[in-house]
């Protein structure tokens, strides 16, 4: 088959981990017999370079005429960068905001993998650890409280802030549906996490999810208030597959899963909308103190392209082989400085793409 990515490299160290993103999907195109198209877009800095503009209209109608986009990651150092003395709606991530929005990208899906051999990293006692954990935060990403109607009012000289959090069933049905056909292609559980003793649109979140869940009857599925999902995810990681939830809860628990494992540089990314589209990233920044440097850990990139195969073209077996492939390399004991420790072989981002690609 052949499948068309949009490829945004972006600014600081983007454009060196999206070239060795490519290089793997090269790769597997040639061992499977799949021929990818890569069309580069310009978005963030390099944007503003060139057009003025963090994305063009232009650049939004390419992304959208192909069948994904892989990008590296946008914006600079936010003290020196010459980008962020132009006001907020002009810096790059304005663009990067504005391409999500046009594009509908109503899913966020953020693993948290623990790597047995990465285990040094986690700050969580090795009983708990076990062999490592392996799970997928599915966030809503286009609704509830950081889009409902706010305001703030003064009344008899006191300040008083409204924020409100709003769901419907269709929004609710349609990330449930998404979290359930995710768990089918891992271990088919999903928690569903909420705060239904006390809020109303959670309330309508269980109830949507149940039904929703009746169509699944192969995953199996607990609800689970989010202050005890908080503190199981530092407990016993290991007991989630997914975690399915709306938007606020989404990021405060995915930036939570993240750190648990302790490696930035190792974390992909995903946001879907409800076609097969997505926009696969890693879920660090552009790391500006490095670029240019070859010593960037391009493994959340590739392990992106590796949830793009996955999620946007249904290629599940060379999704795995990629997969595997990281796991070979850190099992032979190669590592980018970020990961680096005792008894290791550093190794730079050009050399560590071209040992995932030999793997
Ligand atoms: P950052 O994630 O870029 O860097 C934080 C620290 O982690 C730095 O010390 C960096 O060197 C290191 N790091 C990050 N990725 C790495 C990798 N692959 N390999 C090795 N080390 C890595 O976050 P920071 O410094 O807060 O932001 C830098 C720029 O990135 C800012 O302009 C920020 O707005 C932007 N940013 C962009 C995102 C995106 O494109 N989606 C997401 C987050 C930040
Ligand atoms: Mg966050």
């Amino acid at each position: 088959m052949n499948y068309k990515i949009a490829v945004i490299p972006g600014d600081g160290i983007g454009p060196e981990i999206v070239k060795e993103a490519k290089k793997v999907l090269i790769e597997i195109g040639e061992k499977f017999g799949h021929s990818f198209d890569f069309t580069e877009v310009l978005l963030g800095g390099a944007s503003i370079d060139v057009h003025g503009v963090p994305l063009t209209d232009e650049a939004i109608t390419t992304a959208r005429n192909n069948d994904a986009v892989l990008m590296g990651s946008i914006g600079g150092n936010t003290a020196t960068s010459p980008w962020y003395k132009l006001p907020p709606e002009k810096r790059p991530e304005a663009g990067l905001l504005k391409l999500r929005k046009s594009l509908n990208l109503f899913a966020n899906l953020r693993p948290a993998v623990l790597y047995n051999e990465l285990k040094g990293a986690c700050p969580l006692k090795d009983e708990i650890i076990g062999d490592g954990f392996d799970m997928m935060i599915m966030r809503e990403l286009t609704g509830g409280l950081y889009f409902g109607e706010r305001k703030t009012v003064e009344e008899d000289g006191v300040m008083t802030a409204y924020d409100s959090l709003t769901y419907n069933e269709n929004e609710i049905r349609r990330i449930a549906k998404r979290g359930f056909d995710i768990a089918m292609k891992r271990g088919k559980k999903v928690t569903s996490v909420d705060k239904a003793n006390v809020l109303d649109s959670s309330r309508l979140w269980r109830k949507v999810v149940d039904e929703v869940a009746k169509e699944y009857p192969e995953v199996s599925y607990e609800h689970m208030l989010v202050d005890n999902c908080a503190m199981q995810l530092v407990k016993d990681p290991k007991q989630f597959d997914v975690i399915l939830t709306e938007n606020m809860f989404g990021d405060i628990l995915s930036d939570e899963a993240s750190m648990v494992t302790g490696s930035i540089g190792m974390l992909a990314s995903a946001s879907l909308n409800d076609t097969k589209f997505g926009l696969y990233e890693p879920s660090h920044g552009s790391a500006p103190d490095i670029a240019g440097m070859d010593v960037a850990n391009p493994i959340a990139t590739i392990l992106s392209a590796a949830m793009m195969l996955r999620y946007s073209f249904d290629l599940d077996k060379e999704a795995d082989l990629i997969e595997a492939a990281v796991k070979e390399v850190l099992k032979a004991g190669y590592r980018t400085g970020d990961i680096l420790s005792e008894g290791k072989t550093k190794v730079g981002t050009k050399e560590m793409g071209t040992l995932i690609v030999d793997m």
